[in-house]
């Protein structure tokens, strides 16, 4: 990562490109992700279009999460996805059929589990652009939805209080094929059936039904076993109704994301911050939650291999399989230096995620890594910004400031696509993707007002 190059004047046309994604993918309510290939409202999606779309016009980006709002559940869970109500993806509902569970809304189509919780961060940095008043009263209208959603993964997804919460489908981690995730996948939720589906070599027929790869090169994404993997997942969790209580009752498969779990230390430090502007006290439960959170990462901690892992939830084993994960601790801000230096070094070592265009999504020495193959090896944009923002705040100011400028780089040089090279910025994955051109306007907008 030591090819830095600095931020010029053509940045304001990579700008210009990236506010027109995003008007071209804003339908009356919300932004979509991308055209064709992702057609419905997603959360973590939403979360990172408004961080950038404040900069362009501030009632849009509050306009962003009020719609996301729109789909959050009564018992505060907030889903992963709400469906369009028109044009043929809105039958995508149908594969999930949440309105199973009593808490669902009656009015809106969503999916039945969650995505990582980036919301407390969006509201914040939407805040940062308004006057004190209007920063208030944002906060205090944002505040009960966030509250119960925090409540809900600690009530619904810690049942141990552990301090950790877990996730019951891959796609809820928003990194959806990354190692941790595949390896815990075949070993528990692989019936006999998939072996022989495998074997006949049958698995071509799924790439018949599958829409992303109509859009995309079947090899950026995940492959058409662990796709019908995923699904078969997705059958168990809506035959319980996507009742959390019913699917633990026999889970085999639940993960302690490290990724998920590292970003939610960071939205309960913003939920507090929000409480304190917004003139409210959080519930006494909320706080316990919080502390307890903060401690319990450590029981991710790997001394021999020097790093975090997600761990699962059923054997409370690690599940030592490097991804991104691994570098968000950083994010998470709660770490001690010492462990934030560990995590610089494996930033900085050729073997793992030292490339000329940063992040890896997995270290490059891992069986898994794949140049293009979707969360299994290139650059996002999504966690470079994460990493990014963990490392300024620990006080690596170049590390940070690299990541940026080699992300513009990468948009500047192939436009605004959903993952790019590693080794080289090649364009891969969905053209005029909507959180790739967000976070760029804000690393070109941070960058410049600094
Ligand atoms: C893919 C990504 C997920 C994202 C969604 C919509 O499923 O893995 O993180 O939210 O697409 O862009």
């Amino acid at each position: 990562m030591d090819d830095k190059q600095p931020v010029d004047e053509t940045v304001i046309d990579i700008r210009t490109v990236c506010q027109k994604v995003l008007e071209d993918n804003w339908r009356t309510t919300h932004t979509i992700p991308a055209e064709n290939l992702y057609p419905h409202q997603w959360l973590w999606d939403s979360c990172f279009i408004a961080i950038g779309l404040r900069h362009v016009d501030v009632a849009k980006a509050q306009q962003e999460i009020r719609s996301l709002l729109r789909g959050q559940w009564s018992n505060g869970m907030l889903p992963h996805m709400i469906f369009a109500d028109e044009g043929p993806a809105s039958k995508d509902r149908r594969i999930w059929q949440a309105w199973r569970n009593p808490h669902a809304p009656d009015d809106i189509n969503t999916s039945g589990m969650t995505q990582p919780p980036m919301l407390a961060e969006a509201v914040i940095k939407i805040g940062e652009k308004l006057s004190e008043p209007e920063k208030r009263k944002w906060y205090q209208d944002m505040y009960p939805s966030l509250l119960s959603h925090h409540e809900w993964l600690y009530r619904e997804r810690d049942p141990h209080n552990e301090g950790l919460v877990s996730l019951i489908h891959p796609w809820e981690s928003g990194l959806d094929n990354s190692p941790p995730w595949i390896n815990q996948l075949h070993m528990h939720s692989r019936s006999w059936w998939i072996t022989v589906v495998e074997k006949l070599k049958l698995d071509r027929l799924i790439l018949l039904v599958r829409r992303d790869t109509h859009h995309v090169p079947p090899g950026q994404r995940l492959n058409s076993i662990d796709a019908l993997l995923y699904y078969t997942v997705l059958q168990r969790l809506r035959r319980k109704n996507w009742d959390t209580e019913a699917i633990l009752e026999r889970s085999h498969f639940m993960i302690e994301d490290l990724a998920f779990n590292s970003i939610l230390l960071r939205a309960n430090k913003y939920l507090q911050d929000i409480a304190q502007i917004a003139g409210k006290t959080l519930p006494e439960e909320m706080i316990e939650n919080v502390n307890k959170s903060e401690l319990a990462i450590e029981k991710l901690w790997d001394g021999y291999h020097k790093q975090y892992f997600s761990r699962s939830f059923i054997t409370h084993k690690l599940i030592k399989e490097p991804s991104i994960g691994a570098l968000l601790p950083l994010y998470a801000g709660v770490i001690s230096k010492e462990r934030a230096e560990e995590l610089v070094d494996m930033l900085h070592d050729k073997k793992l995620f030292d490339t000329p265009y940063p992040i890896a999504s997995v270290p490059l020495e891992s069986s898994y890594y794949k140049e293009l193959g979707y969360w299994q090896g290139p650059s996002w944009i999504n966690t470079n910004w994460l990493i990014a923002d963990g490392l300024e705040r620990y006080g690596f100011k170049d590390e940070a400031a690299t990541i940026a400028n080699q992300s513009i780089a990468m948009v500047q040089k192939n436009g605004s696509y959903e993952y790019f090279s590693a080794k080289n910025g090649d364009p891969a994955g969905a053209k005029n993707f909507s959180w790739t051109a967000a976070l760029i306007i804000d690393f070109i907008e941070t960058s410049s007002s600094n």
